[in-house]
């Protein structure tokens, strides 16, 4: 029996402008408008006193990312590769530090480059550092912008009071990280990388208001708070420049729905610096761990199928070289096509979808099917299944 899909009125959407190429300002071309975007897996090695062991990518990944590979995305996205190997988003985070430099570790993100390849994807590798969303158990006293602990109800885990990250301290712990983490992906054959600026990880700890409260460059007006992200962009840049074709991305939300939470102004206000500074391509998201958001939450937005597309459009106009792509939601073709057509974004971010089906993209360019499975683990209900079944490989990890 073939499984039910999402209705939709068309037959077929193969020659519609998803296959269509997208530049990025820099050179490179993806293939079509679909992103594979990224979805954490929580199954690298977690070995934390053998920093060699520690954030290796196992089996169960390369084999994913061979099905996506095989796909038909124009860019794929790892899942958060984290850069600090005691700020970890959980314990089973792929990781690239200094101290676990090796040749295995080399091999392994260079062969998870080519899986991603396989059919003509860029392949992008998204870096991330969780801050205070780091789980108590890998780390009780994590860094973060400030000592604003969060406390959440939405997962299993808890969360340590977070360290205020001294400013002396900005660029060694933090800066240097990412870089570091940068040129490793280059250098192992990666097009790109994506930094994680949504969902409350460290970037959004510094950038949104409720996580903020600090006095220096780094804290109080919208412009000190962007000024860490903008930092390592320079960082990154300086080491990779743009002529090298090298893409530089990051995750933004366009809203956060909270009281005090990034607005839809702010927002727009710091794409528009994005845009000014040459990032190649911008990805909005929303939400963060205490009001998470890839569900239709509001009202506002359960009247569409993408999740951010009404704040998607408001932002667009800001952006001019930089790509746009729009995640969260997204499960027909017409739905898809609509939101290119109407400008609110370029290309399109696939989650929970792809993982019941990794060559969506490529059934619906070749006419095959014109929406996702229905029963792929719809929304809330993915999320906290995954999360049950990341919890179970979790306590597996620390010995629970
Ligand atoms: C289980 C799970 C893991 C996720 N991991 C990441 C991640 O590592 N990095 C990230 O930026 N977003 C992550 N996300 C968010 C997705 O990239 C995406 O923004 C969200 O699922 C909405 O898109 P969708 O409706 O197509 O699933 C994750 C989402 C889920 C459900």
């Amino acid at each position: 029996m073939s499984p039910q899909r999402f209705p939709t009125s068309t037959t077929s959407a193969s020659s519609t402008i998803l296959g269509d190429r997208l530049k990025f300002r820099n050179g490179p071309e993806a293939q079509n408008r679909f992103l594979k975007a990224a979805l954490t897996e929580i199954q690298s090695t977690y070995a934390p006193n053998e920093p060699k062991k520690h954030g290796l990518p196992t089996d169960t990944i390369l084999n994913i990312y061979d099905k996506w590979g095989n796909g038909k995305y124009g860019v794929i996205l790892t899942s958060n590769v984290l850069v600090d190997p005691t700020n970890l988003e959980s314990a089973g985070n792929a990781i690239i530090f200094k101290e676990g430099e090796s040749h295995e570790r080399r091999a392994l993100y260079t062969y998870w480059a080519q899986l991603m390849k396989q059919d003509g994807a860029l392949a992008v590798m998204q870096l991330s550092h969780a801050g205070r969303q780091t789980p108590e158990l890998v780390n009780p006293s994590p860094w973060s912008a400030s000592d604003v602990q969060l406390v959440s109800s939405a997962r299993f885990i808890t969360y340590g009071k977070p360290i205020p990250l001294p400013t002396e301290l900005v660029k060694t712990e933090v800066v240097d990280r990412f870089v570091y983490a940068a040129k490793y992906a280059y250098e192992c054959g990666f097009d790109g990388i994506q930094l994680h600026g949504a969902h409350g990880y460290l970037f959004s700890q510094f950038t949104s208001p409720t996580t903020n409260k600090r006095t220096d460059k780094y804290g109080g007006s919208l412009e000190n708070r962007q000024r860490i992200v903008l930092e390592i962009y320079d960082a990154i840049r300086a080491e990779i420049p743009a002529s090298t074709g090298f893409l530089v991305g990051i995750k933004t939300n366009s809203v956060e729905f909270q009281n005090e939470g990034l607005t839809l102004e702010d927002a727009k206000l710091m794409c528009k610096v994005y845009e000014e500074r040459g990032f190649d391509f911008v990805e909005l998201s929303g939400g963060t761990f205490e009001k998470i958001a890839f569900v239709h939450e509001r009202e506002s937005t359960r009247r569409r199928e993408a999740f951010f597309v009404e704040f998607a459009e408001q932002i667009r106009p800001v952006f001019n070289k930089t790509v746009v792509y729009l995640t969260g939601g997204f499960r027909t073709a017409p739905a898809m096509i609509d939101a290119i057509k109407s400008n609110a974004t370029q290309g399109i971010g696939l989650g929970r979808p792809i993982t019941a089906e990794p060559d969506l993209p490529k059934k619906i360019l070749e006419g095959d099917v014109t929406s996702a499975i229905q029963d792929h683990l719809p929304d809330l209900q993915a999320a906290l299944r995954w999360s049950r079944w990341a919890e179970q490989a979790w306590r597996k990890l620390v010995g629970m």
